[in-house]
C-alpha cells in the first residue's frame, strides 16, 4: 500500500514524522526511525547560546502518570509529564549531528531551533540549513520557554528573518491556545512553508503526600493520548483557514489517530510519546493500520481523504436539535 505524501516540497514515503525530542537526539535513533519507514524526522532543538543553561535537563526529567490505567498490558492511556528544554550539547555539535543524520539516513531531517532576538534565529536557521537539514522548524511554542516571549513582539520578526535568511521550508510550530489559526496565518504571511499544531500543554502536577511539586519542581509540559482532542480541534479550524500545509502534533497513538488527523487536514503527523512509552514498533502497528484502512476504503492515495471530514462539518445553526417533550414544566422530575 503506498502511504507516501508530499510535505513542503519533499517526499515522504509516510504521513508519520518523529516529532522533536528525545527520540531524535542522536544518529542511532535515526537510523531506528528510518527502520520504521518514517516520512521524516523533526531533530530535537537547539537552542541559542543566550539560553545555554537550557542544554542542561533536570534527573529525572520525566513521569508517567496515570500508567497503571493500562489495557492489554500496554499503555492506552497516560499522561506524560517532562522537563526537558534544548538539545544536549553546544551548536558546533549541532551542525554536526545534523550532517552525520544526513550521512546515515535516505529520510528527510528537519531541524529545529530556539532563539529570542531575530539575529539568532537567523544564524541558527542558517546554520541548519549549512549543515544540510531539508528544512527547518521553530520552535516558538515550547511549554518552557522563558516567561516574556510572546508572539507578536518577538516570534513575528523571528519568522520572516529565517524566512529571509534560507532556501529550505520554514515550518512554525504553534502552542495550543485561542489564538492557533490568528497565528497560523501570521506565519502564513511572512512566508512559512507550514505550521507545525501544536506543541505540548504547560501543566502542574502536586504531590499530596510531600505537598510539594512532583518532579523537578516547576510547571512541566504535559501531553498523552487524551491531547489529541485538543489538537484535532485547533487542525479542524486551521485547515479551514489557512492555505499551508498542516503537520499535526498531540496525542497519536495509533493509525486511526493519524487517519483522523489527516480528514482534519493535516498533511503530516509527528508523533514521540507513542515512541518514548510503547517503543519504535509502535510506528509499524500504525503503518499496518493506515494500509488496512486504505485497503478497505479503496483508497489510493492518503491524499484522497485530506480535510475530509471538514466537508461533513454540521453549521452551528444548523445542528439538528432534539426538540420533543417536555417543552415546559420541571425538568429535573424523573418519570
Ligand atoms: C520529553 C519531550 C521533549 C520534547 N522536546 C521538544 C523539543 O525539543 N522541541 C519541540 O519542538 N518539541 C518538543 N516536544 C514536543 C514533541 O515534539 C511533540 O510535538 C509533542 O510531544 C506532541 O506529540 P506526542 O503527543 O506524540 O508526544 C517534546 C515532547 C516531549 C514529551
Amino acid at each position: 500500500m503506498n502511504l507516501s505524501t508530499s510535505f513542503v516540497g519533499l517526499n515522504f514515503q509516510s504521513p508519520v514524522m518523529i516529532a522533536s525530542g528525545p527520540a531524535s537526539h542522536d544518529v542511532n535513533q535515526i537510523t531506528l526511525a528510518q527502520q520504521q519507514h518514517v516520512g521524516a524526522v523533526v531533530l530535537k532543538t537547539v537552542c541559542s547560546d543566550k539560553y545555554e543553561h537550557m542544554r542542561y535537563w533536570p534527573r529525572p526529567r520525566y513521569k508517567l502518570l496515570d500508567w497503571d490505567k493500562q489495557i492489554g498490558g500496554r499503555s492506552k492511556y497516560f499522561t506524560l509529564y517532562s522537563y526537558e528544554q534544548g538539545y544536549s550539547g553546544t551548536l558546533e555539535d549541532y551542525w554536526k549531528f545534523i550532517a552525520e543524520c544526513k550521512r546515515h539516513s535516505t529520510v528527510p531531517v528537519f531541524g529545529s531551533i530556539f532563539a529570542d532576538v531575530a539575529g539568532d534565529w537567523k544564524m541558527l536557521a542558517a546554520n541548519v540549513e549549512a549543515s544540510g537539514a531539508d528544512a527547518v522548524e521553530l520552535d516558538i511554542s515550547s511549554p518552557h520557554k522563558p516567561g516574556s516571549l510572546d508572539f507578536e513582539t518577538t516570534f513575528t520578526a523571528a519568522i520572516a528573518a529565517v524566512v529571509k535568511a534560507v532556501k529550505i521550508p520554514v515550518i512554525v510550530k504553534l502552542a495550543a491556545s485561542a489564538d492557533v489559526v490568528q497565528q497560523s496565518l501570521v506565519a502564513q504571511e511572512c512566508g512559512a512553508s507550514a505550521v507545525t499544531l501544536c506543541n505540548r500543554i504547560r501543566g502542574f502536577d502536586v504531590d499530596i503526600e510531600t505537598q510539594r511539586p512532583i518532579l523537578h519542581g516547576n510547571f512541566a509540559g504535559v501531553g498523552g493520548p487524551w491531547a489529541k482532542y485538543y489538537t484535532f480541534r485547533h487542525v479542524a479550524e486551521a485547515a479551514q483557514s489557512v492555505a499551508v500545509p498542516i503537520s499535526a502534533t498531540g496525542g497519536a497513538m495509533t493509525g486511526s489517530d493519524i487517519i483522523k488527523y489527516i480528514l482534519l487536514g493535516a498533511t503530516t503527523v509527528q508523533v514521540l510519546s507513542v515512541v518514548m512509552v510503547n517503543g519504535w514498533d509502535s510506528i509499524a502497528a500504525m503503518h499496518k493500520e493506515i494500509a488496512e484502512y486504505m485497503q478497505r476504503k479503496k483508497i489510493l492515495s492518503l491524499d484522497e481523504i485530506r480535510g475530509r471530514a471538514l466537508k461533513a462539518m454540521a453549521h452551528p445553526d444548523e445542528i439538528v436539535r432534539w426538540s420533543g417533550e417536555p417543552k415546559s414544566g420541571p425538568r429535573n422530575v424523573w418519570k
